[in-house]
Formats: structure tokens, C-alpha cells, sequence
């Protein structure tokens, strides 16, 4: 297996740059995730590596050796792609032999190297069937199939699950994660599914508008999002961004909202984007809350609900486990812990830096 570096890679059709300056590391054996919304530029950048598009700048490296003006073909790489692009009038087996036998491989060592993967993917059944024949599923084992049988430097995925349905996302998601595991695979894999990316990613690359927001584990960029569009893309709603300022008491303070940071008193005033994810918002009785306000909806979804709540101007979202007791129409008294308040530069929409107070200073 092998490394990928991107080097500046950037893409421009027109005056638009679809990618612009992406500079990243993919180490061998990783399972990095480019996540973004739709038009961010994640095709645009993965179809370079693959060198399916000619970047406009930069340089792509696999295992330290420029790849850039190497043809797709002659790159240790195989790509599986949203439509599974497989060949009608060929058998299962044919179609997973096909890199195979466009390389000259004997029948015999085909036919082993074949079987092999037909294993590994639970195919073996279906080997003598012609895709129509299969699932939406069994045809996107067979396309993953054809991408392992070559035994490929690194593996590059566009959305290769967003055309099966809910139920078989989640099991193929599943194999997907156990074969990376059992081959220690390279992979760069595309989605605008947060789901997908959190459960499957080692790393999550956060693109936007070309551009990259933030690298991290998903744990880092959930719990520690670097800016307001990483803070307003994940999560289920996304965390909360009010607008308020920090006042010199330490608190943070808006309409219809005061929360204490933990701050010692005395702290320089500013404006921020206070943001506070719904599964860390709490109700409290009125007059010992943070945040007031009016419940506007409230959604059930089964184990947890939301309510959609009116602070102030702020829409301001909760989640729980159900019920939380809350009806349109309530008002509704919330707090949430210091530790779990992030505030944003309001102009740049970073992250900005702070640390509550040891708690132990005011001895
Ligand atoms: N061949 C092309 N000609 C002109 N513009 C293009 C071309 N391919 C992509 N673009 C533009 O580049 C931007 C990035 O497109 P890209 O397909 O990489 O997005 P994406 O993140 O994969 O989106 P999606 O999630 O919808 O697949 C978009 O604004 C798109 O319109
Ligand atoms: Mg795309």
C-alpha cells in the first residue's frame, strides 16, 4: 500500500477555482475522508489523483514519486465510483477478472485471483450471474470487487454507497471498514454523508468552496470544529451559532442569553459567535437559565427528540431522549456547561481560543 501528497493541487474551470491550493498527506494504510457540501470541489480533487482531470497547479505524489502527468492508467490506483459502471453482458466473474485480464494474466491465475475476492466480498454465489440480476448492494460489491482484484497502491471512492438504500448504506459501510481493516488499504474515500464520514474516516478533511476548513480525527473536528462552516456542517442539527459578546463579568451575553464562560472577570470585550451543540443544551427552571426561550416544534425521532426553540432572534435547537416534556408553545428555561460553549471570531468565522478559569483559583 502507498502514500498520497497533494501539493498545492488546485483546479480551475473558468475564473472559478474548483480546488484551490489543497495541500495534504495521506499516510499509507489511512482511511481519509473528503467531506463536504455538494459543489465543494471533493470529485474535482479526487479525479485528480486518479488523473482522470489535469490539476491547473500543484503536483500529486504516490510513495514520494510525481504522479502528476502520469495517465490514470499507469497510476497504482483503482477508483470506484458512485455508479458502479459495470460491464451488462459480463458475469460477475468476468467483471471482476477484467483488470486482470487487460493486464495478460493466465486463465488459471484469474480465475484463483477471482475466486479469492469473491470470498472475501460473500460473492462467491453469484459468480455466473450477469448484473442485472444483482442488487443495488451485490452490484456495488462486485464494482469494489473489480477495484480489489488489481491489488492497487491506494483505493479512491466517489459516494460509492449513496445509491443503495438506508439499510444496506449501514451494512456496506460496515464491510467497507472491515476490509480496510483486513488489508490495511489506502484509501481516499468522497462522501457529503457526516455519517458516513465520522464512522468510517481516520482523518476528515473539511472541504469548502474548494478549500480546506480542517483536518482532523472525527472526534477532533466534532468536538473541536475550527470554524463556524465545520461547526454548522456536522452534527444532527448542527451546533447552535448565536450572535453575542463576552462582557468584561466573563459571561457570554445576547438576547435572552447569559451564560457563564468560567472566565475571571476582567476579560477584554468582544463580539463572538457563540456556538453550543443541541445534545449539550440542558432545560432548567426560567430564573436559573442561561438561555430563554419559546419552543417553536419539537420532532420525535424514535430513541431522542428535538425541539426547535426561539431565543431571542436565534433559533436554537435540543436534543434528548425522549420526551423531553417540551410542547410548541412552551417557554423554555436552557443551560449548557462552560466546557461545552466554543466561540468564533464573528468576521473570520474561526475558532477562537479560551480555557475556563481553574476552578481552584478562588482559594
Ligand atoms: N467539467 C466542469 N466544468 C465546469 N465546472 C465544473 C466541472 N466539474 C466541476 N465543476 C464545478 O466545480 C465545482 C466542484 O465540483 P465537484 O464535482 O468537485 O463538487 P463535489 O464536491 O464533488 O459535489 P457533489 O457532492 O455534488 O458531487 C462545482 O462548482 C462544479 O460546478
Ligand atoms: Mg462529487
Amino acid at each position: 500500500m502507498s502514500g498520497i501528497r497533494m501539493e498545492g493541487l488546485t483546479r480551475r474551470f473558468g475564473s472559478v477555482a474548483a480546488v484551490d491550493d489543497v495541500w495534504l498527506d495521506v499516510a499509507d494504510g489511512e482511511f481519509l475522508v473528503l467531506l463536504g457540501p455538494s459543489g465543494c470541489g471533493k470529485s474535482t480533487l479526487l479525479r485528480m489523483i486518479a488523473g482522470l482531470l489535469e490539476p491547473s497547479g500543484g503536483r500529486v505524489l504516490l510513495d514520494g514519486a510525481d504522479i502528476t502527468h502520469v495517465p490514470p492508467q499507469r497510476r497504482d490506483l483503482a477508483m470506484v465510483f458512485q455508479s458502479y459502471a459495470l460491464y451488462p453482458h459480463l458475469s460477475v466473474a468476468r467483471n471482476i477478472g477484467f483488470p486482470l485480464r487487460a493486464r495478460g494474466l493466465s486463465k488459471a491465475e484469474i480465475r484463483a485471483r477471482v475466486g479469492e475476492v469473491a470470498t472475501m466480498l460473500g460473492l462467491t454465489d453469484l459468480l455466473d450471474r450477469r448484473p442485472r440480476e444483482l442488487s443495488g448492494g451485490q452490484r456495488q460489491r462486485v464494482a469494489l470487487g473489480r477495484a480489489l482484484v488489481r491489488d492497487p497502491g491506494a483505493f479512491l471512492m466517489d459516494e460509492p454507497l449513496s445509491n443503495l438504500d438506508a439499510a444496506l448504506r449501514t451494512t456496506t459501510r460496515a464491510e467497507i471498514v472491515e476490509l480496510h481493516r483486513r488489508l490495511a488499504a489506502t484509501v481516499v474515500y468522497v462522501t457529503h454523508d457526516q455519517v458516513e464520514a465520522m464512522t468510517m474516516a481516520t482523518r476528515i478533511v473539511l472541504l469548502n468552496e474548494g478549500r480546506v476548513e480542517q483536518v482532523g480525527a472525527p472526534a477532533e473536528v466534532y468536538d473541536e470544529p475550527a470554524s463556524v462552516f465545520v461547526a454548522g456542517f456536522l452534527g444532527s442539527p448542527a451546533m447552535n451559532l448565536i450572535d453575542a459578546v463576552v462582557r468584561a463579568d466573563g459571561a457570554v451575553h445576547g438576547c435572552d442569553l447569559e451564560l457563564p464562560l468560567g472566565l475571571d472577570a476582567g476579560v477584554p470585550e468582544r463580539p463572538v459567535t457563540l456556538g453550543v451543540r443541541p445534545e449539550h443544551l440542558v432545560t432548567t427552571p426560567l430564573e436559573r437559565a442561561g438561555l430563554r426561550g419559546v419552543v417553536t416544534a419539537v420532532e420525535n425521532l424514535g430513541g431522542e427528540e428535538v425541539a426547535h426553540c426561539l431565543v431571542g432572534a436565534a433559533r436554537v435547537g435540543l436534543r434528548g431522549p425522549r420526551p423531553l416534556g417540551l410542547r410548541p408553545g412552551d417557554r423554555v428555561g436552557l443551560t449548557a456547561a462552560p466546557e461545552h460553549l466554543h466561540l468564533f471570531d464573528p468576521d473570520s468565522g474561526r475558532r477562537l481560543a479560551w480555557q475556563p478559569a481553574a476552578a481552584s483559583t478562588n482559594a
